[in-house]
């Protein structure tokens, strides 16, 4: 089975293609494909003619979207598009890869976890592309897995973000006297190797629709340094601050942790805690032993 990979050397493209060993892999890089072009997408596809294709690609920079609304739908919402009508012309099957970010709008602030059965209200530019893109997904493709995920962390860093959080926090740390982060946005940190492996399960199965796919538990980002630093044996003090107290573009969920559902409907939610999966990040890049 042929499976093509757009984004395949970004952060998750990355870990995709190295559980992937077992398919015969088409990794696409933003250099192969663009895949806001319609007539790009049907280049490399029909050249390729796979069975699965995974569409990682997604324009990324969530504050930068705010300013660059035009780039985020043409990418996010009509790359999909494109995507998605090529793969249902070849009869492939699309595992689609969206956000956390497409939740959080509600008037009623969120406190408990939302299943793929709740109906999303994105607050930002980022998360509105996202979404538009699911529906043209579900609109487009028959056979399609809509993946929502959060907060992820791969030891290639996100290409689009130029890094990964965690890589800044331990760099900061050592620049630093304190560290500052915000603790109240709370979400479910994710390992691309947990999630990649979760996919490549997923996609030879026909249960299609939307999933949520995040390691285990749920903490803010300042529970997330705290984690980090600690298993890290670094001790530069981490103060807890608000999100008012660090203004950004885009407006973020104050919770946006994802239920595993339709994933535990199935008996397939084995994700592990995001403690361990952290733990197996910083040791695959070397920060301990
Ligand atoms: N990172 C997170 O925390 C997070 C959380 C929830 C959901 N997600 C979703 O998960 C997916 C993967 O994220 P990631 O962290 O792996 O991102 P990433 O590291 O930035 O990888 C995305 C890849 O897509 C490529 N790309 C961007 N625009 C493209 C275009 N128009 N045509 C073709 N290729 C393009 C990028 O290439 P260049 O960088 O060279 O442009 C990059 O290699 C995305 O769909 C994202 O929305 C991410």
């Amino acid at each position: 089975m042929k499976v093509l990979v757009t984004g395949a050397n970004g952060q998750l493209g990355t870990d995709l293609c190295k559980v992937l060993r077992d398919f015969e892999l088409i990794p696409l890089t933003d250099k192969d494909i663009e895949i806001s072009d319609m007539s790009s997408v049907k280049q490399a596809f029909s050249k390729y003619k796979p069975g699965i294709i995974i569409n990682t690609a997604a324009y990324v920079r969530v504050d930068d979207c705010e300013d660059e609304k035009d780039k985020a739908f043409s990418v996010n919402a009509l790359g999909a598009r494109n995507v998605a009508v090529v793969a249902q012309e070849l009869g492939a099957r699309l595992v689609h890869l969206s956000t956390d970010y497409v939740f959080g709008g509600e008037a009623e602030p969120r406190t408990t976890p939302y299943t793929e059965f709740d109906t999303p209200v994105p607050l930002s530019i980022y998360g509105k592309s996202k979404l538009a893109g699911e529906n043209l997904v579900r609109h487009f493709c028959l056979r399609h897995f809509i993946v929502r995920t959060s907060g992820l962390f791969g030891v290639a860093g996100s290409m689009g973000k130029g890094g990964n959080f965690i890589e800044t926090m331990l760099r900061l740390a050592k620049e630093r006297d304190e560290l500052k982060v915000v603790n109240d946005q709370v979400f479910s940190p994710t390992y691309t190797v947990d999630l990649a492996r979760k996919i490549v399960q997923l996609m030879i199965t026909d249960y299609y629709g939307i999933f949520h796919i995040t390691n285990r538990g749920a903490c803010s980002w300042y529970q997330f340094t705290t984690e980090i630093l600690k298993l890290a044996g670094i001790t530069t003090p981490v103060v807890p601050i608000t999100s008012d107290q660090y203004p950004q573009k885009a407006r973020r969920p104050r919770y946006s942790v994802l239920d595993n559902s339709h994933l535990r409907l199935l008996g397939m939610d084995d994700m592990r805690p995001w403690p361990e999966a952290l733990k197996d990040y910083l040791v695959a890049r070397g920060h301990i032993a």
